[in-house]
């Protein structure tokens, strides 16, 4: 029976970078679920007897949200609901499910790398029919109406058994649970050439993919050791867990430590990679080196010929704004457009269904193409085993190969975490006063050519987004951005980013962190992070 349940709004169901991201308990307040779901339904528009995908990164609370999510769904009126078996699809399946069985669109449950459990991190997500997250105007009307709800509609339905792979009715709606795999998995068959990975597997070249306890387990498991035949034991980590067992599902040089350690000694492999929570992310490291995710981009994309689906050169390449701007010298070179968005792949999505970008990338290790409207973990692995079997080189030589053509963006990410709000908005809104008197004057030595905070204009439907991360250009060409996260949930994380370019005949050799040493000091006498965190060191480098 479907009922209408009187409610009162919270005033802080604001999506953020990627969806609405709160503490568990957070979300166990009474009606809090639900009002947010409503919100997304009255917001998004006509779906009546249309198609919801709905799963999720398989954290804690996840499967609880499911069942409320097929309740509501089917009650509030659409027609058919495909959920992922026990709730979980990683966020790329989701992104592939829902333009694969033209969907309405998807509710996503993920706090993608934060941690998980009953005092740890969980998100609900909107994504649009290109199978892309809610953009902009989309999330404002959710936040909008999530701000003056009054009632929401479910249904007395039970619970139902999302552990087998059928069909049910319920509420009116047809509810199919899937197998979350094959579809995905299927998805990389026609993107790759997997016959002549598996003859590279064959003859030596090898992987270690560490799914941290994540989402990405099963599709590791399928993809790299059942179709592609890679050694049994080639994917750690991959049974997922609520908790991830215990740590930061966050592929990057700080919690996917034991990875980094293994490729930097004996047990090496030729490639190793890791994804997130919920299996959107990837950290790339060859034998012996790290790739940051800017230059993996700019990689990616110099090499993507090398795989069937990209055989015919790409559209163009985009970046989010404080990536590096690596692969604009590679877009130079290969004659096509780049793109420069704020941070947010919501931001890449019009540039996408448009067909003016093929590839995407962001410092934050996401990458991902136009096969889907997320970004995906597997999908850059794949592309990097792809160049190493294609090439037969190692990707220390591709990497210095790149350098050696384009020079080398040295580039590196400080982030100071859990910051007192206050003291991190007073050093913003002190930059930001001085913005327009900067130019000109010398920070560690060097002079400041142009400071200035982002905006951006969307070429495709002429919206402008504005403050997306102050600036500051010098004269010798390098860079430090200052920007608060979007994704955070306890205080304020203040990023800074800091790149320096070496030009091709030049040394890329250094450890970016001694060749950036005196940015690092410029962005401390610009901002005063220490003066205002009270932080003389950031709490994670990448
Ligand atoms: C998520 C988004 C990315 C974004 C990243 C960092 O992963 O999907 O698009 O780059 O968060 O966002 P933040 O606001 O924390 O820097
Ligand atoms: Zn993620």
């Amino acid at each position: 029976m479907t009922r209408t349940v009187s409610t009162t709004p919270f005033d802080d169901q604001k999506p953020g970078t990627s969806g609405l991201r709160k503490k568990v308990p957070h979300f166990r307040q009474e009606h809090y679920v639900e009002n947010f779901i409503q919100a997304i339904f009255d917001a998004a528009g006509d779906y009546k007897g249309k198609t919801l995908v709905i799963g999720g990164d398989g954290r804690f609370y996840n499967r609880e949200v499911v069942q409320i999510a097929i309740r509501m769904a089917a009650a509030n009126g659409f027609g058919r609901i495909v959920v992922g078996r026990s709730g979980i699809l990683s966020t790329p399946a989701a992104s592939h499910l829902i333009r694969k069985y033209g969907a309405f669109g998807g509710i996503i449950l993920s706090a993608s790398h934060n941690p998980g459990g009953p005092e740890e991190d969980f998100g609900i997500k909107f994504n649009t029919a290109n199978g892309g997250p809610a953009p902009e105007r989309v999330t404002k009307a959710i936040y909008e109406r999530a701000s003056t709800i009054t009632e929401y509609t479910t249904s007395d339905e039970a619970d139902l058994d999302i552990d087998i792979n059928g069909t049910f009715e319920t509420g009116g709606a047809t509810v199919e649970v899937i197998d979350p795999v094959t579809d995905y998995a299927d998805l990389m068959e026609e993107l790759f050439d997997f016959e002549s990975l598996r003859s590279a597997i064959a003859r030596g070249l090898t992987i270690t993919f560490d799914a941290m306890c994540a989402v990405t387990g099963p599709y590791a498991k399928e993809i790299f050791e059942k179709r592609l035949l890679a050694s049994p034991g080639s994917v750690l980590n991959f049974m997922p867990m609520e908790d991830f067992g215990g740590h930061h599902p966050d592929p990057n040089l700080v919690h996917a430590r034991m990875l980094y350690d293994q490729m930097m000694g004996d047990e090496a492999t030729d490639l190793g990679a890791a994804s997130d929570g919920d299996g959107d992310r990837n950290m790339i490291i060859g034998r012996g080196i790290f790739v940051n995710p800017s230059d993996s981009l700019a990689m990616l994309a110099a090499n993507a010929h090398l795989a069937p689906a990209y055989r015919n050169g790409l559209k163009g390449v985009a970046r989010s704004m404080p990536t590096s701007a690596a692969a604009d010298r590679v877009a130079e070179k290969l004659g096509i457009d780049a793109y420069e968005t704020p941070t947010g792949w919501k931001f890449f999505g019009n540039l996408l269904d448009a067909g003016r970008a093929t590839i995407c990338g962001e410092e934050s290790f996401g990458t991902g193409s136009d096969h889907v409207r997320e970004k995906d973990g597997i999908w850059a692995v794949l592309l990097w085993l792809t160049i190493l079997a294609e090439t037969g080189k190692s990707l220390s030589d591709i990497a210095h190969a790149h350098w050696a053509e384009y020079g080398r963006n040295y580039y590196s990410r400080h982030d100071y975490e859990a910051v007192d709000t206050e003291a991190a908005n007073r050093l913003v809104e002190e930059l930001q006063g001085k913005l327009g008197s900067l130019a000109g004057t010398e920070a560690a030595g060097m002079t400041i050519a142009k400071a200035d905070n982002f905006a951006y204009h969307d070429p495709i439907d002429d919206t402008t987004t504005e403050n997306q991360g102050i600036r500051v250009i010098f004269e010798n060409g390098s860079r430090v951005v200052f920007r608060l996260s979007g994704t955070g949930t306890a205080g304020a994380t203040l990023r800074v980013y800091l790149e320096r370019f070496e030009p091709a005949d030049g040394d890329h050799d250094l450890d970016p962190q001694a060749a950036l040493a005196n940015l690092i000091k410029a962005a401390d006498e610009i901002a005063g992070i220490e003066r205002h965190t009270g932080r003389a060191e950031p709490d994670v480098i990448t």
